[in-house]
């Protein structure tokens, strides 16, 4: 396997779109601060930003088309053989957009991690951001947790959390949010590849303490 930036643990990140998250882990892997080698991005849709930017920062992007497969179990044995090929110690799921095959993230339990626009156990699932809205959340924000099988449900490890403002509207608050993934995603990863946080006992443990709820990160007023 050749390419690759970075010096550390063997990473891989899934992608599917826009790949903004994918960019704040780049840089920092570039500035040094991660402790990890970014090995390759793997995308489930041809043609996203987020394959550029990976191929602008010398990091081999590879596409396994969803819709060029005969069925899901074709699909499924393809993406886990793109993944595991890499050996990584480490799978970072950046806006990949599909629910993964139980058999892969078993595979990777321990050692894969997601980052979810929500306040984790609140609004698993899509439109997280209409859903808070429309229920007249207080606070919203985003998760980094270790996947497991079960959606949305793995032992958290870092959140953003933001007030909600009168008068923000999904964009508004998103935009927001997602300053804090750029913020809360490499610090996790950062940790991660440290040794520092691990899943144990299907929880969360960092620095040698069970962490029975994340850290919490408050966006600055
Ligand atoms: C992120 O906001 C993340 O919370 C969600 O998907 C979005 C992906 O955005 N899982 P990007 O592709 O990193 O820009």
């Amino acid at each position: 396997m050749s390419g690759g930036i970075g010096d550390g643990p063997r990473t891989v990140v899934l992608v599917s779109g826009g790949g903004t998250n994918l960019q704040a882990i780049i840089d920092r892997v570039i500035a040094g601060q991660l402790g990890i080698r970014l090995d390759a991005v793997i995308s489930d849709r041809p043609g996203v930003r987020a394959l550029d930017r990976a191929r602008q920062a010398g990091v081999p992007a590879i596409t396994v088309d969803y819709g060029g497969h005969r069925d899901r179990a074709d699909f499924d044995a393809e993406l886990a053989d793109a993944v595991l090929r890499h050996e990584p110690a480490l799978v970072v799921l950046a806006g990949f957009m599909r629910i993964l095959d139980t058999g892969l993230v078993e595979a990777c339990l321990g050692r894969m991690l997601n980052i979810h626009p929500s306040l984790l156990p609140r609004y698993p699932g899509l439109d997280t951001y209409r859903r808070a809205l429309a229920a007249g959340e207080r606070w919203h924000g985003t998760t980094v947790h270790f996947v497991i099988p079960e959606l949305d449900a793995g032992p958290g490890i870092l959140q953003y959390r933001v007030a909600v403002r009168p008068g923000d509207d999904e964009a508004g608050l998103k935009t927001r949010v997602q300053r804090g993934e750029y913020l809360i995603y490499p610090r996790a990863i950062a940790w991660f590849a440290a040794g520092r946080v691990e899943l144990r006992d299907g929880a969360t443990w960092l620095d040698g303490e069970r962490r029975d709820t994340p850290v919490i990160v408050d966006e600055e007023s």
